[in-house]
């Protein structure tokens, strides 16, 4: 039973490959993939690459040529949600990708083919990483993010979405959130593969869980705040939850 870790950036995959024994590089597709073992359990670490198409790529050769048992994706997003700040961790229940639109043909944002507007991640295994995740804040605390007002980092789980642009501007991240809102689908992080890595998985049937902590709020500062959470905290992030999360497979 094999678990392929996604990570989107180099930064935010280096220590798991530090810590991958029996280590295998595999190049397909113009892709590196690491097999190996992380924390005695069997796994595949590769990065999503960037943007949807990029994503579903790395997802599809997950599935056809590693055969794996479930895909985890851990990486940033941008907050766009209340009260979902920087450092905190959004676990997806669901994704949406923002940026398809074939109305009046099929509903706003609803991948034609597939069911409804909400491509959803695998229950069990993502209730898994809720658990993760939860101990990693209850126990590693000090080498979590904490806000300037001394908050702890929160869990938030729920609606994700994805879509191929990188959110720089709270007008557009505004326009973005507001209509999925007045929709029903009350959004809460954004970034540019889960939803692709979603849709690939259901193809397959292969479990998918994702969990991304907020390393921007996808406003006019998340060009300075997104590099600095990436060098600083992300890998950290990454590290912790994902050792809690295979200990409890
Ligand atoms: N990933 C992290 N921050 C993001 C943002 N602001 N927009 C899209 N993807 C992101």
């Amino acid at each position: 039973m094999t678990t392929a870790i996604l990570s989107a950036l180099p930064e935010e995959q280096s220590g798991l490959v530090g810590r991958l024994d029996h280590a295998r590089r595999v190049t397909h597709a113009g892709r590196a993939f690491w097999e190996g073992e992380l924390h005695g359990k069997p796994v595949v670490l590769a990065l999503s690459g960037i943007g949807k198409v990029a994503a579903a790529t790395t997802a599809t050769v997950l599935a056809e040529r590693f055969r794996v048992a479930r895909v985890v994706f851990t990486g940033v997003a941008g907050g766009v949600g209340e009260g979902v700040r920087v450092g905190d961790v959004v676990v997806a229940r669901d994704y949406v990708q923002h940026d398809m639109d074939a109305s009046p043909l099929f509903e706003r944002w609803r991948v034609p083919g597939y069911p409804g507007v909400r491509l959803p991640c695998d229950a069990a295994l993502t209730a898994h990483l809720s658990g993760a995740v939860s101990a990693c804040l209850a126990g590693e605390i000090t080498d979590f993010h904490t806000h300037a007002d001394g908050r702890p980092p929160r869990l938030h789980e729920g609606l994700m979405a994805s879509g191929d642009r990188f959110v720089t501007c709270a007008q557009v991240s505004r326009a973005l959130r507001d209509p999925l809102v007045a929709a029903g689908h009350d959004v809460l992080a954004v970034e540019m593969e889960g939803a692709a890595v979603a849709q690939v998985c259901l193809d397959y049937g292969m479990p998918f869980a994702a969990v991304r902590t907020i390393s921007d709020r996808a406003d006019d500062d998340a060009h300075v705040d997104f590099p600095l959470f990436i060098q600083t905290v992300a890998s950290r992030y990454a590290d912790h939850i994902v050792r809690h999360l295979l200990k409890s497979l």
